[in-house]
């Protein structure tokens, strides 16, 4: 289940060509189980019709502010009563003057007035305007008022300008929209966390590596944003994109993974390692790509360091190290090889992977984890995303935290 199940959601729409972005929007959020209600100013009718927007909505559009069918209600009062969040995008230069200057002058400006819950901006427009010293002047007025403003992205703009000022993207937006729902447990916790697969190189045109993704590590760095928490991602390499806010360190190897994790280690309270290190590495890396000769090739390996063992190793009986959450990846005994590694790691939590399903383990977008606790409990999960499983982690590190 997501945080946006059953939220209500009212999505202003302003005069931008970006307007039609939003569509697609409206029909994530949806999908995520929100319940979503569209304001657009008249201004937004014309770059977009809002027959769109009540057809993917299931909903009446709002667009002026007295009710010819409803004379006797209020629809800027309900509105503003009536949702959990306000999410304004795409907002026009016009429109974030309206809000800086508290203006009530059509349906959304005065919905947004009315308004005592959170309040998401994200502008778009020509980047000229958007450097303007009135409309930075505006946005640092709405931020002072608590409004959210997600920044612009830069690029190339209808227009054909090139600059900041075209509308974030979906998953920024997401994230920031989760983030106001999610609970704020986190918040407080610097959060060191590593994804992804480490390569080991052998000379400069192969590696040694395994079919990690980064999608477990990603996934629980994201949700500890929206939890509150300050996190840093040390990732190997992977193709995703570094969730917004988030501050990553990339690596390669192992030995680079080591020495950022230990560099990292001072500020943290909470550790997740959720790479998949190499144990081993080549011991001698060919400086030139090797070429084809006998039918076979011995490879002389050495062992690569156990972060993780280390890790737990220093922390020995020390009760003010940051918490230790380890992952395992087991073909086989999963719970037995678990329980071994949570021991002798010393860590106060392991997430044990079965990799025997299909839908679950290295590359996939769901997984299926039991957890073990140093205090001896055990916690089997459904199926669920790798989104829904971090967010399951961070519970448990909530009642590891109050000692259960
Ligand atoms: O990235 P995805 O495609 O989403 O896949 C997710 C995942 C399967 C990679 C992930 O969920 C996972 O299980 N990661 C740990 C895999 C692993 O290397 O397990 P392990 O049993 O070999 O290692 C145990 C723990 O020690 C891990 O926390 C690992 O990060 C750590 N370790 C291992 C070796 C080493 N040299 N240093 C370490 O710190």
């Amino acid at each position: 289940m997501s945080f946006l199940t059953d939220k209500k959601i009212l999505l202003g729409i302003t005069g931008s060509i970006a307007a039609y972005k939003v569509a697609d929007w409206l029909r994530a959020l949806r999908r995520e189980g929100a319940k979503v209600t569209v304001v657009m100013t008249e201004s937004a009718c014309r770059f977009i019709n809002p027959l769109t927007m009540a057809a993917l909505s299931g909903n009446p559009v709002h667009t002026g502010m007295f009710a010819a069918e409803a004379p006797e209600t209020i629809p800027h009062i309900n509105l503003a009563r009536e949702h959990d969040l306000l999410l304004i995008a795409p907002a026009s230069a016009q429109t974030i003057a309206r809000l800086a200057h508290g203006l009530a002058d059509n349906l959304l400006a005065t919905v947004a007035l009315a308004s005592a819950g959170p309040i998401i901006v994200c502008p778009a427009m020509n980047s000229v305007m958007f450097q303007h010293p009135a409309t930075q002047a505006n946005l640092a007025t709405i931020k002072s008022y608590g409004y959210l403003v997600l920044d612009p992205d830069n690029g190339k703009m209808a227009c054909d300008e090139e600059g900041p000022g075209r509308l974030t993207d979906w998953e920024n937006a997401r994230q920031a929209i989760l983030s106001v729902f999610a609970p704020q447990d986190l918040a407080g916790e610097h959060i060191l966390i590593t994804a992804g697969p480490t390569r080991e190189a052998l000379d400069p045109a192969r590696f040694l590596s395994n079919p990690s993704t980064g999608k477990m590590g990603y996934a629980l760095a994201a949700t500890a944003k929206q939890r509150g928490a300050m996190v840093t991602l040390i990732s190997g390499p992977t193709a995703l994109t570094v969730p917004p806010g988030i501050k990553c360190i990339q690596v390669t190897s192992a030995t680079e993974m080591h020495t950022q994790v230990m560099t990292c280690l001072e500020t943290a309270t909470i550790i997740v390692k959720a790479a998949a290190v190499a144990d081993y590495r080549p011991a001698e890396p060919q400086l030139h790509k090797t070429k084809k000769g006998p039918a076979s090739l011995a490879l002389p390996l050495i062992a690569n360091p156990d972060i993780l063992k280390e890790l737990g190793e220093r922390r020995g009986e020390s009760s003010d190290f940051p918490l230790l959450i380890g992952f395992a990846a087991e073909s086989h005994d999963h719970l037995k090889e678990g329980a071994r590694k949570l021991k002798e790691k010393n860590l106060d939590l392991i997430v044990i992977n079965d990799l025997g399903g299909t839908d679950t383990g290295f590359a996939t977008d769901t997984n299926r984890v039991t957890l073990l606790s140093r205090n001896g409990t055990q916690e089997d999960l459904p199926l669920l995303s790798k989104e829904e499983t971090a967010h399951r982690i961070w519970e448990a590190v909530g009642r590891l935290r109050v000692g259960h």
